[in-house]
């Protein structure tokens, strides 16, 4: 799969990443929370080795509660302090501060016996784009506006952004890394809209999309295109393949018919991706714990 990246933007955000990661006591990587894995940039322990870690599971109103319990899971028995959020609407967004304290307890607590009190308290945040990072550093900051751009081109110097006397944050620029190791990733990456449809073939994306959701949510795909029954996956039918049954069924409940009452299977997975998007099929996780 095609997945555009920025290899001259993405070199010289590494490099900031790696000088700058110094002079922060902690990094708090913003992970989408339907694709934990996928949404977090792999070269982040590399990148910020040793640093106490928070993770943000942002978007927890679009992910399946019972997998962001088991991610949270995940992520603490890695050491990290976890925090879930639904950014837009400020949920869970003003534990922020009081978990980056606990997760530097020792440290502050060394600081206060050598009479160091006042000291700043630095967080480098780290996201891809589209994750959330601007909403959520707003609703931590208490401000309203500060998107910078992401886009190629676009300078965006170190920006430091106070939350309090005693703490303040380190934004970096969301971009991708070109480490996909495996094709989901850059599906699920695709299905969440991290990447713009116009590099993929939204056909076969929503193919795929089908796939998942009638194998792990087959009752929420019933219930969204009002289908009695799902379709079944025949022996040795592939991934592309049966969610193109499934795209079919959903179209032509829909009513979506072109020429010779065929479905027009394009717009179905346009739709598909849209309302999986828009969060009106329910929601979902895309990726569960190993
Ligand atoms: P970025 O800096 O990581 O690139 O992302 P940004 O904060 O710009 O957020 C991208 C979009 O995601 C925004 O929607 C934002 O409102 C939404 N968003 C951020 N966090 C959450 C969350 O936890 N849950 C949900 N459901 N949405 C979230 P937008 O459509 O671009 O703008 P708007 O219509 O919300 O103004």
């Amino acid at each position: 799969m095609n997945i555009q990246w920025y290899p001259g933007h993405m070199t010289k955000t590494r490099r900031m990443i790696v000088d700058q990661v110094k002079h922060v006591d902690a990094v708090c990587e913003i992970l989408d929370s339907r694709i934990p894995i996928s949404s977090r940039n792999p070269d982040v322990d590399d990148m910020t080795a040793g640093k106490p870690r928070l993770v943000v599971l942002n978007r927890v109103d679009q992910a399946d509660p019972e997998a962001t319990k088991r991610w949270a899971a995940y992520f603490r028995a890695k050491g990290y302090a976890v925090l879930e959020s639904d950014a837009k609407s400020g949920i869970g967004t003003a534990k922020f501060s009081a978990a980056v304290r606990e997760l530097l307890a020792e440290k502050l607590q060394a600081y206060a016996e050598k009479g160091q009190v006042g000291r700043m308290v630095r967080v480098m945040i780290l996201g891809i784009p589209n994750v959330g990072k601007s909403t959520f550093i707003n609703k931590v900051a208490g401000r309203k506006t500060a998107k910078t751009e992401d886009r190629p081109g676009v300078t965006r110097s170190k920006q430091w952004v106070p939350i309090d006397k005693g703490l303040e944050l380190l934004d970096t620029p969301g971009i991708l890394w070109p480490k996909f190791e495996d094709q989901s990733v850059g599906l699920n990456l695709a299905f969440t809209g991290a990447v713009k449809d116009d590099i993929l073939d939204i056909e076969t994306l929503g193919c795929h999309l089908m796939t998942y959701l009638g194998e792990n949510y087959p009752d929420a795909l019933k219930a969204g295109y009002k289908l009695t029954a799902i379709p079944e996956r025949e022996e040795e039918e592939n991934d592309v393949a049966w969610g193109y049954r499934l795209l079919e069924a959903a179209g032509r409940r829909r009513g979506f018919l072109i020429s010779g009452g065929e479905v027009d299977t394009e717009r179905m997975a346009k739709i598909l991706l849209d309302e999986f998007r828009g969060g009106k099929l329910g929601r979902f996780t895309l990726e569960m714990p190993q």
